[in-house]
């Protein structure tokens, strides 16, 4: 499903992000993505969600070779890849269910299917109760909750998630670890950057260790 072939990410800078990256991930796996600070996880993440391009090499999502991908289609294959940060990137003027509600609006559904999907998914991570809010009204736990319904709501065939416990506390980055761990069982590729040591260790989760741009 995603196959890097010799893939190099460089900003400009003297030394490379990311190098002679070989990495295969198949349907439906859980991977979790570690390393120090700086070691390119998010790099490798940005080339995945096509935020960036590699700079050598080639990378394959769903058979599509993504490097010779035309701009137009870029928004098609986006659409199978939800995306969940550290910081939870809400939008903190517009309510939960319009933040939830926001990848279903290109889709063409009615308001009426959107409002049923999204209160599904609500439900899905327990906020319900908290369609009506505002983020900023919400728990750190939840807002991250919230971001990971955005992120599932269209049923993307892959999660990617930078981090997503990097601003939670211990209980809660356990609570979050369980409902994306919920999504993989439900079928989803879920690939997860982190530096927690303690998570990798206590989840037993295929492992890509990366270090200075390179997996060990
Ligand atoms: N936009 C950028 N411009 C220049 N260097 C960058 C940029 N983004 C990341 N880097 C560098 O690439 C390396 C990997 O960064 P990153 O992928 O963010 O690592 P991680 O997510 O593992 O902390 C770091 O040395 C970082 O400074
Ligand atoms: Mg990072």
């Amino acid at each position: 499903m995603i196959r890097l072939n010799h893939v190099y990410k460089n900003y400009g800078t003297a030394t490379d992000s990311l190098s002679d990256i070989n990495l295969s991930i198949a349907r439906g796996e859980f991977v979790f993505i570690t390393g120090p600070s700086g070691a390119g996880k998010t790099t490798l993440l940005k080339l995945l969600f096509m935020a960036e391009r590699a700079t050598k090499g080639q990378i394959l999502i769903n058979d599509v070779n993504i490097g010779t991908l035309k701009a137009r289609k870029i928004p098609h294959l986006r659409r199978a890849i939800g995306i969940v940060f550290q910081d939870f990137k809400l939008l903190n003027s517009i309510t939960v269910l319009d933040n939830v509600s926001f990848p279903l609006e290109v889709l063409g559904l009615s308001r009426r299917d959107i409002k049923k999907r999204v209160m599904r998914v609500l439900k899905f991570v327990g906020l319900t109760e908290k369609s009506n809010y505002y983020p900023l009204e919400l728990s750190g736990g939840e807002q991250q909750r919230v971001a990971i319904a955005r992120a599932v709501v269209n049923e993307p065939p892959i999660l990617l998630a930078d981090e997503p416990t990097g601003n939670l506390d211990s209980e809660l980055t356990l609570d979050i670890i369980r409902l994306l761990d919920y999504i993989h069982k439900k079928g989803a590729t879920v690939i997860m950057a982190t530096h927690n040591k303690d998570i990798v260790e206590r989840f037993h989760k295929r492992l890509v260790s990366l270090d200075h741009g390179r997996i060990l």
